[in-house]
């Protein structure tokens, strides 16, 4: 991953409506649904469960108003019931929790694993779009939004839903006037809510965007701390983090105090509601029309209601709070790779590894400096090619396109005369290693980064790639030799060191088709003859390109490409090209022989 391209492209993404948001929620947790049934079987059995019990209240209070000898076991029936109900909400609740932490904990898991599969199978395109900061909090965030979500739908929405809805037949029942208090009330109580998340909208995507953008500023700052500390960066970095910081802080206090504020005004509409329905119970025992046992009943239901109502707008902020994170996780797993690979793609056992460029053209992310220009050559199976031109020529590009981290604009790439477009991408890839510029080192002992591609090659295997990479001596000198732990990125090792084990790596995969990226560049003079030396075993029996601007490393080339400014300007072997006066080679030739003399 290239780190100096650590900014954020703020794709808009158009905005996705609410029944898009929800089915995509529901594709997404597609592994749970079954147990989501359940859950949803389970919460409407309690909900039910929770109406009963006001309703032996009021049977109880109706026997009591006009109590008789005769009621005693009807009494007694009646606590046995409000017990035993009671009792199985405790099971059902018991069983339901179970199965709710059970979804939560399966959604941690399949969400996590689904994001890193995304992550792993995208083209660098890209990942050279996000900086890793971004990616990280994108996923952890929208994680665990989506559990909370899901908590919470289980836990308060479907049981107050369930609730409010069966209160308002209820009431109607009693009376018409009760139910009709709480009809005109709760929609306005609705009403108000979401016009005070709508407004918030806006505010809660800067928030998430800027949650991201803190900490890809962290980890931009983190991964680079040497460069921060040698150039005496350390409070301009914190600087600008406190910057993100800051504006997320503000954002944040907004929008509390916004909600705070919608939350008085909801609370007066619930006081409102409840003193209605007090003084139009009072009036109808008044008038003789209900019992007392009734008003109970239907001031409890009523003010179980209104809190209700309360308590589910209130998590109604906090779920459309969310969803703006999951929203984005979601963006994140709709991302398409644009490497399209055909249905049939072909799966060779083995390859030639004949590579051929035909009239390639190529941009990078559509800008107009074309990066590669009709591009036409051809590798034989078997040879060692260079590549040489002055640096932002277009030869890591080159590179990129026989990998097939992208595709050509126009033309095609050949592998064995067949398009790479033809293969699956593990189809081919198998039989290809790389040498890049920079080796990517993980945190891990020398010898698993050099078994990267091979994990349970033997110690034997390993030693042999490493003393063709010449990289045996230095690995035997660390402190616990192959078993050292290099740190990250391979902190603890040298330039040259890194660019030896890379190549110790390469050659365990023992590829078909091998490139060095200017991985000489690195070596100190010394270490680069003993490359040079190990160069023809290296490159026996395979097709290896070798990329390279010092052009002492390539003399033995069978054949050389010379590029300039993404065209193809010059080839031959060293000799041919040495001999044109005025190209481009004899003119690196010379430089580079001046800068040998005063070295
Ligand atoms: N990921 C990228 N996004 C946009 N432009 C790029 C990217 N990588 C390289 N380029 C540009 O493409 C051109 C060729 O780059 P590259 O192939 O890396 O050159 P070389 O390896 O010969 O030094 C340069 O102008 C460079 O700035
Ligand atoms: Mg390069």
């Amino acid at each position: 991953m290239s780190e100096t391209e650590n900014k954020t492209e703020e794709k808009d993404i158009p905005k996705m409506s609410s029944r898009e948001f929800w089915s995509k929620l529901w594709q997404l947790l597609s592994e749970s649904h079954r147990l989501i049934f359940v859950i949803l079987a389970f919460t409407v059995v309690a909900a039910l469960l929770d109406l009963l019990k006001p309703y032996i209240v009021k049977l109880v209070i109706d026997n009591l108003t006009n109590f008789q000898k005769e009621n005693l076991t009807l009494m007694f029936v009646l606590v046995g019931m409000f017990f035993v109900s009671d009792q199985v909400r405790s099971w059902v609740t018991y069983l339901n929790n179970i199965k709710i932490l059970r979804l939560s904990v399966d959604i941690e898991y399949n969400l996590g694993v689904k994001a890193q599969e995304k992550l792993m199978f995208l083209p660098l395109s890209y990942h050279e779009t996000e900086n890793t900061g971004n990616k990280i909090v994108k996923i952890e965030r929208g994680v665990q939004r989506i559990m909370n979500l899901t908590e919470n739908i289980s836990w308060e929405v479907i049981p107050i839903l369930i609730q409010v809805s069966f209160s308002l037949v209820a009431l109607f029942i009693t009376d018409y006037r009760l139910g009709m208090s709480l009809l005109i009330l709760a929609p306005i109580f609705l009403h108000l809510t979401f016009k005070a998340n709508k407004k918030m909208r806006p505010y809660r995507k800067e928030m998430y965007k800027k949650y991201e953008e803190a900490s890809g500023k962290m980890s931009q700052s983190i991964i680079n701390i040497n460069a921060v500390q040698s150039f005496v960066q350390e409070k301009q970095e914190l600087s600008n983090f406190e910057k993100i910081k800051k504006s997320i802080r503000e954002n944040e206090h907004f929008q509390w105090s916004k909600v705070m504020l919608s939350n008085m005004w909801r609370n007066s509409l619930v006081n409102f509601g409840t003193a209605i329905v007090l003084l139009i119970g009072i009036y109808l025992v008044y008038q003789n029309e209900i019992t007392i046992g009734s008003l109970i009943f239907a001031f409890t239901m009523s003010v179980n209601s209104y809190s209700s109502l309360f308590r589910l707008s209130r998590f109604y902020d906090r779920m459309e709070e969310g969803k703006e994170g999951v929203s984005r996780l979601m963006d994140l797993f709709s991302v398409q790779s644009n490497l399209i690979v055909k249905e049939n793609a072909l799966e060779p056992d083995d390859i030639r590894g004949e590579i051929e460029f035909k009239d390639v053209e190529f941009n990078y992310n559509n800008s107009k400096k074309s990066a590669l220009d009709k591009i036409n050559f051809k590798i034989k199976a078997g040879k060692m090619v260079a590549l040489v031109g002055p640096s932002g020529s277009g030869k890591t590009t080159i590179a990129r396109l026989i990998y097939r981290h992208y595709d050509p604009l126009s033309g095609e790439v050949l592998l064995d005369g067949k398009d790479l477009r033809d293969y699956s991408l593990h189809g081919f890839r198998r039989f290809f290693a790389i040498v890049p510029q920079e080796v990517e080192v993980f945190d891990v002992s020398v010898r698993e980064n050099i078994a990267y591609a091979k994990p349970n090659a033997t110690q034997d295997e390993i030693e042999a790639v490493a003393r063709t990479a010449n990289a045996h001596e230095f690995i035997t000198k660390l402190d616990k030799g192959y078993d050292t732990l290099v740190g990250e990125r391979g902190i603890k090792l040298s330039g040259g060191q890194r660019q030896r084990l890379g190549i110790a790596r390469a050659l365990l995969a023992d590829p078909k088709v091998l490139i060095f990226d200017e991985a000489t560049s690195n070596l100190d003079s010394q270490s680069e003859a003993l490359i040079k030396e190990a160069m023809d075993r290296i490159s026996k029996n395979r097709t290896t390109i070798i990329i390279a601007h010092r052009l002492s490393t390539i003399k033995k080339a069978d054949h050389i490409f010379v590029l300039e400014d993404g065209k193809l300007v010059e080839e031959g072997n060293h000799l041919e090209l040495a001999h044109i006066k005025g190209g481009l080679y004899h003119k690196l030739l010379k430089l580079q022989e001046l800068g040998e003399i005063t070295e």
